[in-house]
């Protein structure tokens, strides 16, 4: 039994993912090295900062809210193409299609690029639950939403903040149209008087969506009147405010609990436009957090097309909608400065966490081990993405990998070819590299290159 199983594992016709097989096309391009990572789920280990970042956004948003999220954690990371992209209504020609964006199990099936992939089912099991629909509800719950976190997959460039497999948060707050306007502004009032309270010294610079040009992608939706886009979009920038700043609150709160002369900074956040093809309008927000701006979630109000592919009546619901990425989040709250440590079994990351769930404090760096990079250069015969590259080194380095970057690029007339060379940085988190290791890996990342895509190496 156990050699059959080993043999499909091995297989050229199947790939195999938490003992299930599934048949492989010319489109594949998942990786044993991302295959190991499936079923890992940090956002439901109690001894993970990820844990502990998403429990405190689900509770922060159902103290501000009448009626309480439905929670999904448990969605696996195996999605059809349709759900990831085509129920969104991305572009057939969208780059986040592309085979060196996104990690194919063969045509139809993929590992989810975003935890958006879930908003039409969730959305149906809404329009399915009892009371939603129902005109006579209370107008104080006519207003229901879910949060959906879960692993998400990206092919990518490879560095401290970038890792293949990451987490993020979904959540989406709908009302149907008919009490909403009263049901939306109290609780954007009831929200208003929280802020006041707990961040009296939060500013915040806001982005308004178009208004003069109807047809501009950031303007609002036809169906939806003036009063109701303004109000959806203040509950919506309300609510993820109070969430950021929330979190920011439980850091500052255990500093302050360890260091009696912390003084709370003064958290600034900018919202800027943006665009989602299944919102509209929409926006990022950025905090302002140790002299920089950094971007932490996309949002928008929900297209009447999302609604529909859910199988609620057309014109009937108003919303919004936003995704958070939780490891980035996390590295900048515990000052986790290298991305692979979240995945880190080494004791002297995780006794950090043991038992510390609900908590938000500095993370204590241990010594690390040198960084040693090589360097590889040669013609290109053919078509080569970065991430290609970026990919075989993954696959051969695995966690020793530190980043890959493509340091230089030229065209050589005389040969006609264009030539890359790309620095490849190694480090192992938990002890030094020998030499030799260094050079068995990098050999092997230039011999699949030949192989693969017929590389010609300089010397
Ligand atoms: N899925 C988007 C991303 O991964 C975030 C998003 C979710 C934006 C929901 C709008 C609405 O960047």
């Amino acid at each position: 039994m156990k050699s059959i199983i080993k043999n499909i594992a091995n297989s050229n016709t199947h790939t195999t993912i938490l003992n299930k097989h599934y048949p492989k096309s010319s489109i594949t391009n998942v990786t044993p090295n991302i295959i190991k990572h499936i079923g890992l789920n940090l956002h439901n280990n109690k001894n993970s900062p990820i844990y502990t970042i998403r429990q405190l956004i689900e509770d922060t948003f159902d103290a501000s809210s009448y009626r309480k999220f439905d929670k999904y954690n448990n969605f696996g990371p195996i999605v059809t193409v349709k759900k990831n992209f085509d129920d969104l209504g991305f572009p057939k020609d969208h780059v986040g299609r592309s085979k060196t964006d996104t990690y194919y199990i063969n045509d139809e099936l993929l590992l989810r690029t975003h935890t958006s992939a879930h908003e039409v089912e969730c959305f149906k099991n809404l329009s399915k639950s009892k009371d939603h629909n129902n005109k006579s509800i209370s107008s104080l719950v006519n207003g229901h939403g879910y949060l959906i976190s879960a692993d998400v997959y990206r092919r990518d460039e490879i560095d401290k903040t970038h890792y293949p497999v990451f987490h993020q948060m979904e959540g989406t707050k709908t009302w149907n149209r008919f009490t909403h306007n009263e049901v939306i502004e109290s609780e954007v009032n009831k929200m208003d008087q929280l802020m006041k309270k707990n961040f009296p010294s939060l500013t915040v610079e806001d982005v308004d969506y178009i208004k003069d040009d109807a047809t501009h992608q950031n303007s609002k939706q036809d169906y939806m009147t003036d009063l109701e886009t303004e109000l959806v979009v203040k509950h919506m920038k309300k609510s993820l405010e109070l969430v950021v700043a929330t979190l920011l609150k439980h850091r500052y709160d255990h500093d302050a609990s360890k260091d009696k002369n912390f003084k709370n900074p003064d958290i600034k956040m900018r919202w800027i436009e943006a665009y989602f093809p299944w919102t509209r309008p929409s926006f990022e927000l950025e905090i302002y957090y140790n002299n920089e701006w950094l971007e932490v979630l996309g949002c928008g109000v929900t297209k009447n097309s999302v609604f529909t592919n859910a199988d609620m009546a057309s014109e009937s619901q108003v919303g919004w909608a936003f995704g958070i990425g939780i490891d980035r989040l996390a590295m900048l709250l515990y000052n986790i400065k290298d991305i692979r440590l979240l995945w880190s079994q080494d004791n002297r990351f995780t006794s950090q966490f043991e038992g510390k769930e609900g908590t938000i404090f500095e993370f204590k760096p241990f010594s690390t081990y040198g960084i040693t990079s090589r360097d590889i250069s040669f013609f290109l015969t053919k078509e080569l993405n970065p991430n290609d590259v970026m990919e075989i080194v993954r696959d051969e380095a695995q966690s020793w990998c530190y980043s890959c970057t493509l340091v230089d690029e030229f065209f050589n007339k005389k040969m006609n070819k264009k030539s890359q060379t790309y620095r490849i940085s190694y480090q192992n988190l938990e002890r030094n590299i020998t030499t030799a290791e260094i050079n068995e890996i990098n050999d092997k990342v230039v011999d699949r290159l030949i192989k693969e895509f017929e590389i010609q190496p300089r010397n």
